[in-house]
């Protein structure tokens, strides 16, 4: 079953996923070799001509996961992320500061200490040294109290940034339509919203606060110093100047690091889901040694991006506490060279080194921060480029979608009309070059040809996974038309509502997909509020009420727990009798019977008289037995209807739908006299 593709853009009834398995393999961008073996369809065929789509650029943004994002896109992310919270954000601050203010009293009152509390002490006055005393246990026992308050304001900032950044992911990623999903693939979504929002939430969590205190300290000692000594505050502040410098190269370098990074973890994610979700063909074609060697490269690639990032942290640790040290050592010197010239208090000089302890203290810490924030910046910018990619297939504004006209008939069946339509998948060359169609409300239409005909995409047109292609235009200046139209009942797919799309046209495809939940939550997706008797009614129309009674818990059955013993075939009546219960105006079925055993499918024939009865229907059948039950048979050949009319007329023609049915007939005779 397909990995990509499924359940992006598409509303309730609709069974997704393209079966196309185009999992790419993100270090290589070579096409996936995993998960293919229902995979037959040629995907670049030499008689298409290419025309390529997008830019290079774009292809190669999601070869290289680098999805571009505006500029200051980021930024802009991050502070939508917090402004909604900015008073709980002032207050975290707030407690901050006052913490901060309170240790930084410490040193001072060392000062006081030496300078006037022992001579005091001496003189015989116990007070100053007994306030002293206490004062320091005081800010002790208050630092502590601060700090706790903004532990727990700022975890509760954080842990609301972070639920509604894995809420909006979600939400986008979801909107997108199908193409993202077939070159994005499901392992970057995952490594999206785990570990780059796992990174945002260190930076939330320890960075902020290290840069807060970091800062706070520099400022507020700084001043002290100066305050208490203007010489030696000025060597401190001096020493400022190298430190930043140090900071900026470190930032610079290890953003590219920490992109890599991010690039390199998705890519090992998107391996391993790839070849999980693929475990079957990985089994069947014994491609576990060849997946172990890629996986083990992407794994070592993250290894060594990894190591990079130390690599960088230490280079940055070891440089500012040269510099540090340095400083400590010049003002050490000069002040006991002033303290023995009698130009500076001994105790200022025991206050000023305490100080400058405390300065250059945090600096790792500061290099922790950094460390977290281009980690989380990596994160982010990944992040708002996935944001930032508009559905291809947009749905119309709220409130501005277009309804259906009321239905002429008492039948629910709806006219299709595809007008000039040109489509070119992104990643392939054209695939319908001009497409004219009309089907009249009601009519069961049968499409045949061969692979790779088109028959598939075009009922993804018309189940609006995809839109026509825009015009090539001719040449510069000229502004690209668009390429055709599809209708349904006269309105444009794009002008149509959302909802009523969904509840028009339903398709179900040879991958039938169970959501986790009961057989009957499954049916009752395209009709949340069916009850159980019209639940049963559609599994029993369409012949699947006995298998149905027959599992563990008939239809409360778990898919999943059960999932590995419900049959492709059992798969393919649930998405029927789904597809059934949603009562669509337009059914496409998509070799929608192809898992069916003979009488699964016989049983299913019978019930497409009920089912189809009144709709408008696209049948895509290899097998022609399919085909009896068509008003009108259509053959597609390289995107171009070949020959159009009734079942009958055609097999008794000469056209290629006579050869076709003729080669399918004489398979069926010799296999019926082998099979008893
Ligand atoms: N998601 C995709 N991205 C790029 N090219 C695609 C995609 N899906 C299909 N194609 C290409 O479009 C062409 C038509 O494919 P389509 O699936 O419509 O054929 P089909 O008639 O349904 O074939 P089949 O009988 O095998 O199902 C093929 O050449 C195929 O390689
Ligand atoms: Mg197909």
């Amino acid at each position: 079953m397909s990995t990509t593709g499924t359940g992006a853009g598409t509303g309730a009834g609709t069974d997704t996923g393209t079966g196309t398995g185009t999992g790419t393999d993100a270090s290589t961008g070579k096409p996936a070799d995993t998960g293919k073996c229902t995979d037959t369809t040629p995907h670049t065929p030499n008689d298409a001509p290419h025309t390529p789509q997008t830019a290079p650029d774009t292809d190669d943004a999601f070869d290289q996961d680098s999805l571009p994002a505006p500029p200051g896109a980021t930024g802009a992310l991050l502070r939508s992320l917090l402004a909604p919270r900015r008073a709980r954000v002032a207050v975290a601050a707030l407690l901050l500061l006052v913490q901060q203010a309170v240790i930084q009293a410490g040193p001072l009152l060392v000062a006081y200490a030496i300078d006037r509390a022992v001579p005091a002490f001496r003189a015989g006055d116990h007070g100053p040294l007994i306030t002293v005393g206490v004062a320091y246990l005081g800010c002790a026992v208050a630092a502590g109290g601060f700090q706790y308050a903004f532990i727990l304001a700022s975890a509760r900032v954080n842990q609301d940034v972070l639920l509604d950044l894995r809420g909006r992911i979600f939400r986008h990623a979801q909107a997108l339509s199908v193409d993202f999903h077939e070159r994005y693939t499901s392992g970057r979504l995952i490594s999206r919203s785990t570990t780059d929002v796992e990174s945002l939430r260190e930076l939330l969590a320890e960075g902020l606060q290290e840069l807060l205190t970091v800062v706070l300290s520099f400022v507020s000692i700084s001043v002290m110093l100066l305050w208490l000594d203007l010489g030696l505050g000025a060597v401190a502040v001096a020493s400022f100047v190298p430190l930043y410098l140090l900071i900026r190269l470190y930032q610079r370098r290890a953003g590219r690091v920490y992109r890599a990074r991010s690039t390199a973890v998705a890519a090992v994610i998107v391996k391993f889901t790839e070849t999980m979700n693929g475990i079957r063909p990985v089994r069947a074609f014994r491609r576990e040694r060849a997946n172990e060697e890629q996986f083990g490269a992407l794994n070592h690639v993250h290894e060594r991006v990894n190591g990079d990032a130390l690599l960088e942290m230490a280079r940055y640790v070891v440089g500012s506490r040269l510099v540090a040290n340095t400083a400590v050592a010049g003002i050490v010197l000069w002040g006991a060279y002033r303290v023995a010239q009698d130009t500076l208090a001994l105790g200022v000089l025991a206050a000023a080194v305490l100080y400058l302890r405390r300065l250059y203290d945090p600096i790792d810490r500061l290099g922790m921060f950094l460390n977290s924030y281009q980690s989380a910046a990596a994160s982010l910018e990944k992040i708002a480029g996935l944001l930032a990619q508009t559905p291809s297939v947009p749905e119309p504004a709220p409130g501005t979608g277009k309804p259906l006209p009321p239905l002429a008939s008492a039948q629910p069946g709806r006219t299709v009309e595809f007008d000039g339509v040109r489509f070119a998948y992104r990643t392939g060359g054209e695939v319908l070059p001009r497409f004219d169609l009309t089907l009249p409300a009601g009519q069961t239409v049968a499409v045949v040809g061969s692979t790779g005909a088109g028959k598939s995409t075009l009922a993804k047109l018309l189940a609006r996974f995809y839109d026509p292609s825009p015009e090539a235009s001719d040449g510069p200046g000229q502004e690209a038309a668009a390429g055709g139209r599809v209708l349904l009942d006269g309105v444009d797919l794009r002008d149509l509502a959302t909802t009523e799309l969904r509840r028009g046209v339903v398709m179900v495809t040879q991958e039938a997909f169970l959501f986790s939940g009961t057989v009957a939550e499954n049916i009752a997706i395209g009709r949340p509020d069916a009850t159980r008797e019209e639940i049963e009614r559609a599994a029993k129309a369409i012949g699947a009420h006995d298998f149905i009674t027959s599992l563990p818990d008939g239809y409360d059955t778990d898919v999943r727990k059960r999932g590995g013993r419900i049959s492709a075939g059992q798969r393919q009546l649930v998405a029927f009798a789904r597809a059934l219960l949603a009562d669509p105006a337009v059914l496409i079925l998509d070799e929608a019977t192809s898992s069916l055993d003979i009488p699964g499918e016989r049983a299913v024939q019978r019930a497409m008289d009920t089912v189809l009865r009144g709709r408008t229907a696209v049948v895509i059948a290899h097998r022609l037995s399919t085909v009896e039950i068509a008003d009108r048979v259509l053959v597609m050949e390289h995107g171009r209807i070949v020959e159009d009319g009734t079942p009958a007329d055609l097999i008794r023609g000469t056209g290629p739908f006579a050869e076709l049915h003729r080669a399918w007939r004489d398979s069926v005779v010799g296999g019926g006299k082998a099979a008893p």
